[in-house]
């Protein structure tokens, strides 16, 4: 099958989804058509090193859910034909046939477009009393919103996630997952994934010093200073330095509910940004607390983590955070992170097996 002969409705959902937001921008997705439907998977590509039933992934993987369900809403594709399944059994998280009629629109909804990431400092103005309603009247299944005002709440917040840092900046897996994910030059940043550091609004030097630590073995002998408590006080001030903070919580926590979490922080992301209003996503403490549950703590931070994991459930009522977001009205418009090209995401059944066959060959694996 050729190019030529993707019709539009492929195109536009593919665009849609190119747009969601995923951790360290490692867009762990691919979208395959077959020419009868088209199918998003979890590409083992660029997220064979989290897996596709890690948290992050599966938040990542709801927020394109919800992008590709507002962009069909829009565009009048009828989403109750869309065949859903186990991304963590099958790699494959919806298949969505040909429409039954062509698209209402080309266009992408606004919206889904103006969506990013902010990481500069916002204004610690309260939010709009119908902004802050507009975010804890919706939920997704079992994940609802819970929204913190208060200087003291964010406060108490920033608290946790200055403890959750000083964990993850002492964990060398997580360290050189970050440091891998980290583009320094325009021409690393413009192959299209990972974390552009000019979109992480460092202070002077902040770059140099990302590069540097980058090494983990400079990281561990700093660490026996106490620099990972000077980097996470320095993440946990800049936390303050908010409207509001949002988080994301739920009593469950099987996949269902990570992929639910995501879902919603995509909507009440669109909300913000329809309201004007920037979002800065945190995702260390949810990290840590789930690391903590699964057993992925070093022994030597375990009672930090057991600290953290105590406090967390005074301030959220016995429920886990999905997700931490740090919102407000931006002091200035943040620089926008790229995307890979459409045209390595999409990939026809001729081209998808092909790489199989080829992933599986060098791995030894059987397909
Ligand atoms: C599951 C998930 C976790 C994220 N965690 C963080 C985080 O801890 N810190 C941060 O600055 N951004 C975080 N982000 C934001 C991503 O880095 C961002 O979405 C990605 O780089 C694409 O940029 P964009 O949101 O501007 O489109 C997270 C996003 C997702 C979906």
């Amino acid at each position: 099958m050729v190019e030529a002969n993707i019709p539009p409705w492929v195109w536009y959902l593919v665009a849609a989804g190119r747009l969601s937001p995923s951790a360290d921008n490692s867009q762990p997705w691919r979208f395959v058509f077959d020419g009868q439907r088209l199918s998003v998977e979890f590409d083992e590509t660029r997220g064979g090193q989290l897996g596709r039933t890690h948290p992050a992934v599966l938040l990542a993987f709801g927020a394109l859910l919800e992008n590709l369900v507002q962009a069909a809403r829009a565009a009048k594709i009828d989403t109750s034909r869309w065949e859903f399944s186990s991304l963590a059994d099958t790699g494959c998280l919806v298949r969505i046939p040909v429409p039954d009629q062509p698209l209402a629109q080309s266009e992408l909804p606004a919206v889904i477009c103006a969506r990013h990431t902010n990481r500069g400092p916002f204004e610690r103005l309260p939010l709009p009393k119908e902004t802050v309603s507009a975010l804890t009247t919706q939920r997704e299944g079992c994940a609802f919103v819970q929204a913190f005002a208060e200087q003291e709440a964010i406060s108490q917040l920033a608290q946790l996630v200055r403890l959750a840092s000083e964990l993850r900046f002492q964990t060398e897996e997580i360290h050189r997952w970050l440091a891998g994910s980290l583009r320094f030059t325009e021409e690393e940043a413009a192959r299209g994934d990972g974390l552009d550091v000019a979109t992480l609004a460092l202070p002077p030097g902040g770059k140099w010093l990302s590069r540097f630590l980058s090494k983990w073995e400079r990281m561990a002998a700093l660490n026996r200073l106490g620099a990972y408590k000077l980097l996470a006080r320095i993440e946990a001030a800049q936390f303050t330095q908010a409207g509001a903070a949002v988080a994301l919580v739920s009593k469950d926590v099987g996949d269902d509910a990570w992929l639910e979490a995501g879902r919603l922080l995509e909507r009440i992301w669109l909300t913000l940004t329809e309201h004007k209003i920037a979002a800065h996503p945190y995702f260390v403490l949810s990290d840590q607390l789930w690391r903590l549950r699964t057993g992925e703590i070093p022994p030597n931070l375990q009672p930090t983590a057991e600290r953290l994991a105590q406090k967390a459930r005074a301030l959220f009522a016995e429920r886990m955070p999905l997700m931490l977001l740090r919102v407000g009205r931006a002091r200035q418009p943040a620089k926008r992170s790229q995307r890979l090209p459409t045209a390595s995401l999409l990939v026809t059944k001729a081209r998808a097996q092909h790489s199989k066959e080829q992933l599986c060959t060098r791995s030894n694996s059987p397909c």
